[in-house]
């Protein structure tokens, strides 16, 4: 990982004390993704306010390296609050920035699997994307 020490310091703290590790019982959706290259894993519970249009809490579990952990445990603490809109427009940049390192090309796929969980999994439950159609999947 590249990047200053004090970013460093705050994935590897992520990585192995991961912030809303766990489950949420009565989710309003929930969705495991995977990296295909390597075959880690991020599962999120998302639960919705009253109107549907604002996150209220997140819970990840999962299995994988640094990056793709430390990522969703950085992600579960931005979404709570965030509108569903905001979280469809994330990208890979706002990723890497919450990161705050350099991510190499390789390890891209591994920054932005928590953030694809979520925001298929929410186009899903809103019904925009195909169950069978993930984006984990595509090549992006
Ligand atoms: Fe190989 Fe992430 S998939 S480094
Ligand atoms: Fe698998 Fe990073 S090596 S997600």
């Amino acid at each position: 990982i590249g990047g200053s020490d004090m970013y460093r310091q705050q994935i590897l703290d992520h990585y192995k004390n991961p912030r809303n590790y766990g489950e949420i019982e009565d989710a309003t959706f929930t969705h495991v993704g995977e990296n295909p290259m390597c075959g880690d894993t991020i599962e999120m519970d998302i639960v919705l306010d009253d109107d549907e249009d604002t996150i209220e809490h997140v819970a990840f579990r999962g299995d994988g390296c640094a990056i793709s952990q430390a990522s969703a445990s950085m992600l579960s603490e931005k979404l709570q609050g965030m509108s569903v809109e905001d979280l469809e427009a994330l990208d890979r940049d706002d990723v890497i920035d919450m990161l705050g390192v350099d991510i190499s090309p390789m390890r891209v796929k591994c920054a932005v699997l928590a953030e694809k969980v979520a925001q298929d999994g929410a186009e899903i439950y809103f019904g925009e994307k195909d169950l069978d159609k993930t984006r984990t999947e595509e090549d992006d």
